[in-house]
């Protein structure tokens, strides 16, 4: 097992921090020496991760770490870094050369690779997105609203008066009741378990994905093989990757698609909505409960199945065919476990989550009241290439990695609607039938309308960047 420095490394690769409210904030770097020194104040250890009670602490609040909690803090601050603000911060050309070149391309030139196209084009993002301005990402995670408020205050004291970072934009997330995500699915259940981790908050009985496959300077799935550590060592070990996504869903768009393809095919609409997704609503896989919502399968079982027996799950119902899980679900097509399908295996391409909803939840009764919904979602992996560009470019936005998917895309995700593809398709295979029901006209349900790649560092490479020596 591999011996992972918890206090090196950021708290939100290693941990689900559980937190009800997030902001992310977009920074540009405006005075590069002043900037560094505002990364500097977050690993110089003074504060203890409590928010104090009247709002004018002195010390910085700080860069929260996997370190183990003993009482759980009151916010959670992580930086990410874009290849732009590596350089605007000043790292060295002979650094910035040795990360990998989609991090260094950008979330908004790599974007019609993964699918972000049409509406989910960059020159349709919010704010600076697609601009090189956007250079430091902060995510503050926080346990409660009064509290956001008061480390936002706090932490702004620290980069706005002496200028080192303009504030490009601020967006904010909130849970949902019962941890729902937006399209109504109760979220929060796959995640890897990481070899040295922590344990799994909801045990899965798949084999743990090896440290290497999210942190630099460990072994990867691949014998013989690491993911090349950017230089120098103290800039990256023990850091990562995040893909930050603001995702806005047509909620209104998706409950129609529901009524419309249950007149269709005279399916129930719940079932409909499991098929697409995998999950029941309430989060109980279709693999362990086909043909009902399964209510009586208490939450920390509803993430131990697989999709074939294996030797993790040796009694796992054999749905090689996807007669209980579709092969072009969400969930199937994300993380295919132990299914047979292109890509050099189905656990292969494992990714973390995290980020929260934005929006109100939305309501039936009122379904054009004009306010934008979505989710905040960061998708951490050592390689955006293999891990969240795979997943989106191969496995969400294409059919030809399973049998018997055609040309169809993920229905949750995929890029169903442009002018060469005007309504998606959705296969359920159904035992006994020869030909799977098809349902039609899916649209693109989630939009993209900002992204970003950042690094993000250890503590050691955030002190390592602090003192890099200015450019004359
Ligand atoms: C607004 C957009 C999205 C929605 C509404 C959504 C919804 C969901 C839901 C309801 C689940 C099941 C909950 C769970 O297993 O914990 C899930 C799982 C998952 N999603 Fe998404 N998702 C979205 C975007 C994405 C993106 C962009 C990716 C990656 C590129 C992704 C990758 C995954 C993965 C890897 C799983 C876990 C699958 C497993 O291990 O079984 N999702 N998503």
């Amino acid at each position: 097992m591999p011996d992972l420095q918890y206090a090196d490394i950021q708290g939100l690769i290693l941990r689900t921090y559980a937190m009800p409210v997030l902001r992310v904030f977009a920074l540009s770097v405006t005075q590069p020496g002043m900037a560094r020194q505002f990364l500097g104040r977050l690993v110089n250890g003074v504060e203890d991760g409590n928010c104090d009670p009247d709002g004018h602490g002195d010390d910085a609040p700080q860069l929260a770490t996997a370190t183990d909690w003993t009482i759980k803090p009151q916010y959670c601050l992580n930086v990410g870094l874009t290849y732009a603000g590596l350089a605007a911060l000043g790292l060295p050309a002979s650094s910035l050369a040795t990360f990998p070149e989609e991090f260094a391309s950008g979330a908004a030139t790599r974007a019609e690779w993964i699918g972000d196209t049409g509406e989910s084009s960059p020159e349709k993002w919010k704010d600076h997105f697609a601009s090189s301005d956007l250079h430091v990402l902060l995510f503050l995670f926080a346990q409660a609203d009064d509290i956001l408020e008061r480390v936002s205050s706090r932490v702004r004291a620290m980069y706005i008066p002496n200028g080192a970072m303009s504030e490009l934009s601020a967006h904010d997330a909130r849970s949902l009741p019962e941890n729902k995500a937006h399209f109504g699915y109760r979220d929060g259940f796959a995640q890897p378990t990481i070899d040295g981790g922590l344990p799994p908050v909801m045990p899965d009985m798949l084999p743990k994905a090896p440290a290497g496959e999210f942190l630099f300077g460990y072994a990867s799935q691949y014998s013989g093989f690491s993911y090349p550590v950017p230089a120098p060592v103290a800039l990256g070990r023990n850091g990562s990757f995040v893909a930050f996504r603001i995702l806005a869903q047509d909620c209104h768009g998706f409950e129609q698609f529901l009524t419309q393809a249950a007149r269709q095919t005279g399916l129930d609409r719940e079932l409909i909505a499991a098929k697409l997704c995998g999950r029941w609503r309430n989060g109980v896989p279709l693999s362990l409960s086909p043909s009902s919502p399964g209510e009586e399968i208490p939450l920390e079982k509803r993430n131990s199945f697989d999709y074939v027996p294996s030797t993790s799950v040796p009694d796992a119902f054999d749905d090689a065919r996807g007669y209980r899980c579709p092969l072009g679900s969400h969930i199937r097509r994300m993380n295919p476990r132990n299914s047979i399908v292109a890509g050099n295996g189905g656990l292969k391409h494992r990714i973390i989550r995290r980020g929260l909803p934005y929006g109100p939840p939305y309501d039936p009764a009122n379904p054009h009241d004009g306010i934008e919904r979505g989710l905040l979602g960061l998708f951490i992996g050592i390689s955006l290439k293999d891990q969240f560009e795979f997943l989106m470019a191969d496995w969400a936005n294409k059919g030809s990695f399973a049998p018997g998917l055609r040309n169809t895309k993920d229905p949750i995700l995929g890029n169903n609607s442009n002018n060469l593809d005007p309504g998606g398709t959705f296969l359920i295979p159904v035992e006994g039938q020869k030909r799977p029901i098809e349902l039609t006209g899916l649209s693109r349900f989630v939009t993209c309308r900002g992204a970003a790649y950042c690094f993000l560092p250890s503590a050691t490479a955030i002190r390592y960047i602090a003192d890099l020596p200015s450019q004359s």
